[in-house]
């Protein structure tokens, strides 16, 4: 039999009952993979074929207004109201039929990204945590944050990590429900670890993550490499994680992000988000590598480039990246 999204949402909504309240609101962070989620076991439940680790962006992320309303669901972004018939709507108002109590029921959502937008760095990630925290809370199911990452990840894969702040792992489960497919924070803080965003085009890409995905999965001689290398990464940041170890991390992080890109630069026709510019900057922080600067990157399905860095590097990366939008990930703890 398979199972539905809709199936999973009742699984983990039984026995709870609804005290739904008037309003909601709800932050989640942005985050940025080091060891990658790329391929799906399950399209339907976003089920990935390995386990990921992410970094979640701290402030940088979703906030979601929601509550019930009359007529028809409204979404609005960033203080403008999106039409119905948007892919951004069309995507949100259907992740909002899992939940509606009755048909009848609709809901205003207002949300506004702390990442820029424009900047090509938005990602459905934070929404869709930000979406389900708040539905939690409108509707007081009580749920728990394990509870509240499976029902993210049915809107979006890297949604599932976005639940937490710091690092993140979700694990690939193997159950066919899902029901152990969730992320985890680590127990691990680094104060000093900066990421870099550095836009390089804030078009919006012709293929998405999902698309990508399929066909990656579909037509790329290399794909078949990909689980072990995702697994051997994941593992290898979790003890440079441990070891405070930056050199392993940022080799970890980047060579994972060139292997996904490789898979998918090997799919036809060719999946190719870099552009000249993006090819241009790798070679510039290759180049400041051998200067002796530590300093790595990683990159997801689109051009734009994220650096990772410590604390101390910080003024010299500004210096060569002078429009650099710099991150501390662990800077509320400090
Ligand atoms: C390259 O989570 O956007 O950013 O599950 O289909 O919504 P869906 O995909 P999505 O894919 C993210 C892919 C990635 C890598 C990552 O974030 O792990």
């Amino acid at each position: 039999m398979t199972l539905t999204k809709k199936d999973v949402v009742s699984n983990v909504l039984r026995g709870r009952t609804s005290m739904p309240r008037a309003e909601a609101k709800a932050f989640a962070p942005a985050n940025i993979a080091l060891c990658k989620y790329w391929g799906k076991r399950n399209e339907e439940l976003n089920l990935p074929v390995t386990s990921s680790l992410s970094l979640s962006l701290g402030p940088l992320g979703s906030e979601v207004v929601l509550a019930t309303c009359e007529g028809s669901d409204r979404v609005e972004l960033n203080g403008e109201a999106v039409p119905e018939r948007a892919p951004f709507a069309a995507r949100l108002f259907e992740f909002l039929d899992l939940f509606r109590p009755t048909p009848a029921t609709h809901f205003n959502v207002i949300a506004r990204n702390t990442i820029p937008t424009a900047a090509g760095f938005a990602s459905s990630a934070s929404g869709f945590a930000a979406l389900v925290t708040a539905l939690n809370d409108l509707f007081g199911w009580g749920l728990d944050k394990r509870a509240c990452s499976i029902l993210a990840r049915l809107g979006s894969g890297s949604a599932s990590r976005s639940v937490y702040e710091g690092f993140v792992e979700w694990h690939a489960g193997s159950r066919e429900d899902g029901m152990d497919s969730y992320a985890e924070p680590l127990d691990a803080r680094w104060p000093e670890l900066r990421l870099g965003l550095l836009t390089i085009s804030s078009e919006t890409k012709k293929t998405g993550s999902r698309p990508g995905m399929k066909h990656t999965i579909e037509t790329s001689p290399l794909y078949a490499a990909w689980p072990a290398k995702a697994t051997r990464d994941l593992a290898e940041l979790k003890s440079a994680i441990v070891a405070r170890d930056f050199e392993r991390l940022g080799r970890t992080a980047e060579s994972n992000a060139l292997a996904m890109h490789a898979t998918m630069i090997a799919a036809w026709p060719t999946l190719l988000y870099w552009l000249p510019e993006s090819v241009r900057m790798m070679q510039r922080i290759v180049a400041m590598r051998e200067d002796g600067v530590p300093l790595f990157f990683t990159m997801d399905a689109g051009p734009n480039i994220k650096l990772l860095f410590l604390e101390q590097s910080e003024p010299r990366i500004r210096e060569v990246f002078p429009d650099v939008q710099v991150v501390a990930p662990f800077s509320a703890y400090r």
